[in-house]
């Protein structure tokens, strides 16, 4: 049975080398867009988490044949008439399920996807998607809660986004790819996982170029192709995460196997903070020196410091000697973990999107994980705390990490599941 609590004993010094797993945020997309790729692809990389099993459930109920192997990799058989409307129930169980809608789009000219409702974190909406589609020439209805795109022929045009939306992003993007023309996308979101989202397609046939900056050009193809064994870039929160967790407990963490190019905007933010970063060839490495700094941090779009290790990047700062300002501006909901710090002798205040957190003596507590990245920040906060943690509802913390408590454990943690 799946374990639902952990508990941490606080005080233990985290050293030793490790890897990561692929990218959550790169998977679900990828897996999405196979919708639209004839014959068969391999993905390598890929980790057994909740969010990825419930994209592959979507996949199998569109009538995508699926086959996931011991060596992490994912065997996708696209041969069959694809059905095309998302059920609700995976919509709702994870947001990421509306990637669909640009690749069912694009491949059968027709989508039926439940309207996301909001979630933990923020309210969510799809109107920046929407409004991309309508630029391609695709009419939408609402009805009973569902989104009903149509499009006879999707059409290549320029689409100016209000917002660097990184699901928007991806969806117009994949959409484009089998759309008549050219498409750009201004004002895209830059983040690495659309990169390497990109990245896959052009392998399967897309003409793709400007991912990665705020210009997006996509060349319409008339159909795609599988690819085989494509590796996924690996996940840059759960490195930020596994580079806390060395630095916060006064160790030495290495991360093997990492690309670089894209962890500036986390391991800036952590130098600031008074941890050491190397990099040794493919490794990167964050040590301890001394105490922590206290460092104002605001979440932006990449390549600004990443919302996804917010809530991490707070637990360490309530050990630095100082007091440190975080403002939250991607999601207006996103400071619930700090009621469980405060619990554990935090001391934050949250004034709307800023919360001031000053020098604190973490110890052991009760805690309830309210969203993923709010889990992690309880396990690192259970790390440094004097006595026992025990931290409640895991099952949203296997929605994105894999293994993330063994990684821990071999790492010199001591939890008790
Ligand atoms: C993705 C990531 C998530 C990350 C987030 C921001 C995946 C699967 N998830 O989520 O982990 O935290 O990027 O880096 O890749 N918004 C609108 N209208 C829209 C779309 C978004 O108002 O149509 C708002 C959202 O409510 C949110 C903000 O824009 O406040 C950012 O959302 P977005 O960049 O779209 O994030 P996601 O793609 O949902």
């Amino acid at each position: 049975m799946e374990r639902t609590s952990i508990t941490i004993e606080g005080g233990n010094q985290l050293t030793g080398d490790i890897e990561v797993s692929g990218a959550k945020n790169a998977v679900l997309p990828i897996l999405a867009s196979t919708i639209m790729l004839d014959g068969e692809t391999t993905l390598l990389n890929i980790p057994p988490i909740g969010d990825i099993n419930s994209m592959v459930r979507m996949l199998n109920s569109l009538n995508i044949r699926t086959e996931y192997r011991i060596d992490e990799s994912i065997h996708i058989l696209n041969e069959k008439k694809i059905r095309h409307i998302a059920p609700y129930e995976l919509v709702t169980a994870m947001r990421a399920s509306f990637f669909v809608a640009g690749p069912l789009l694009a491949k059968t000219g027709f989508a039926k996807v439940p309207l996301p409702g909001g979630c933990s974190i923020g309210l969510r909406p799809v109107d920046i998607h929407i409004q991309g589609f309508k630029k391609l020439g695709v009419k939408i209805n609402f009805e009973h809660g569902f989104v009903e795109f149509s499009a006879f022929d999707l059409k290549g045009n320029v689409v100016d986004l209000p917002f660097p939306s990184v699901g928007a992003t991806e969806n117009i993007m994949m959409a484009a790819c089998l759309a008549k023309g050219e498409t750009v996308i201004n004002n895209a979101a830059r983040e690495p996982e659309i990169v390497d989202l990109a990245n896959f397609l052009i392998k399967a046939g897309a003409i793709i170029e400007g991912h990665g900056t705020s210009s997006i050009h996509v060349q319409g193809v008339q159909s795609l192709q599988g690819v085989k064994d494509y590796y996924v870039i690996p996940d840059r929160i759960e490195i930020g995460t596994l580079l806390i967790a060395g630095g916060i407990t006064g160790g030495s963490v290495c991360i093997k196997n990492v690309d670089k190019s894209y962890l500036a905007p986390i391991t800036d933010a952590l130098s600031k903070a008074g941890l050491v970063i190397s990099y040794e060839n493919n490794n990167v490495r964050c040590s301890a020196n001394g105490g922590i700094k206290p460092v104002d941090i605001t979440t932006e779009p990449y390549p600004g410091f990443p919302t996804d290790m917010q809530a991490q990047m707070m637990t360490l700062l309530t050990v630095a000697s100082g007091k440190s300002i975080i403002k939250e501006t991607i999601f207006e909901n996103r400071f619930m973990h700090v009621h469980e710090l405060v619990r554990m002798g935090a001391n934050i205040k949250i004034d709307g999107q800023i919360a001031i957190v000053s020098e604190s003596s973490l110890s052991g507590a009760e805690v309830k994980i309210t969203d993923l990245r709010a889990g992690a920040a309880l396990v690192l906060a259970g790390l440094i705390a004097e006595g026992h943690t025990i931290v409640y509802g895991l099952h949203h913390l296997n929605r994105g990490y894999y293994n993330l408590m063994e990684k821990l454990t071999l790492l010199g943690a001591k939890i008790v599941t």
